[in-house]
């Protein structure tokens, strides 16, 4: 068997729930052919406000469904955090922590993503920690030096026998979004490369078996090249991704294109 091939949307703030309870009833019946797939693991993460009745429409899909955040406490006085406790409640397996948004808009640092790293995954989720450089830390050459380090704080509280249920999307700021500007594959092969290595100098072999996703302005004309690049072990896709159809042949294309390499 290839290996497997991972492919998500964050949504974001882009819908609302009625939305994006029509968006997941569309997504089922169009990944209805993809679904069960031995190597293709496909999730979405929507608004917290939502989780509960995207958890009924996905149920019994194969497709895991994420939460866009959560707090690094487990209970207590953090008003307007969400805990883990609650999101397992929603039937959510996936825990995002630190998407540029949360980083750059939103003020998190590295020790924020650590704690609610280790939070994730001592709660039996799956933690999918996003990493990127902004385009600024890219002009000066730091680009390595930000991910290592990211990567280096974010999973430092991780155990060996976590390692199986942590995901890294290699996210560059400057690539994001409405403003931002695809990123060359040659650029995205380097910087995944960086990162493997970075994993297997924390946890040894294991740490070359996380996988790592590309996202960032992937669509339909760049993913294929994207999902083909070796060092790249699945796709997170924000806009592109945010209408069933769209979702659905980004899937099943470069899940393809993968199992045809692999
Ligand atoms: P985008 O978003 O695909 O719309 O650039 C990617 C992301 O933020 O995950």
């Amino acid at each position: 068997m290839s290996r497997k091939f991972y492919f998500g949307s964050n949504t974001k703030m882009s819908k609302t729930d009625s939305e994006t309870v029509t968006f997941l009833q569309e997504l089922v019946q169009a990944t209805a052919h993809l679904q069960g797939k031995e190597d293709l693991q496909l999730f979405i993460i929507p608004s917290f406000t939502v989780l509960n009745r995207a958890n009924a429409i996905l149920e019994g899909t194969g497709i895991r469904l994420g939460a866009q955040n959560l707090s690094y406490a487990e209970r207590g006085q953090f008003t307007g955090e969400v805990s883990p406790l609650s999101l397992l409640e929603n039937g959510v397996s996936i825990a995002e922590i630190g998407h540029s948004e949360r980083r750059h808009v939103l003020g998190e640092t590295d020790e924020d993503a650590r704690r609610k790293v280790e939070n994730a995954l001592s709660h039996g989720m799956t933690a999918l920690l996003c990493i990127g450089e902004t385009g600024e830390e890219k002009a000066m050459g730091l680009s390595a030096e930000v991910l290592r380090t990211q990567l280096k704080v974010g999973l430092s509280s991780v155990t060996k026998e976590q390692l199986d249920r942590v995901w890294v999307a290699y996210e560059p700021v400057w690539a994001i979004g409405t403003q931002g500007t695809p990123a060359a594959p040659d650029y995205v092969e380097k910087m995944h490369g960086v990162i493997k290595q970075c994993l297997v100098d924390l946890f040894g072999c294991d740490g070359g078996e996380i996988p790592v996703l590309y996202g960032g302005s992937v669509n339909p004309a760049n993913h294929a090249e994207l999902a083909a690049l070796r060092n790249v072990d699945g796709l997170f896709v924000g806009r592109s991704a945010w209408f069933a159809q769209g979702y659905a042949s980004l899937a099943e294309n470069s899940w393809k294109i993968k199992s045809q390499i692999c």
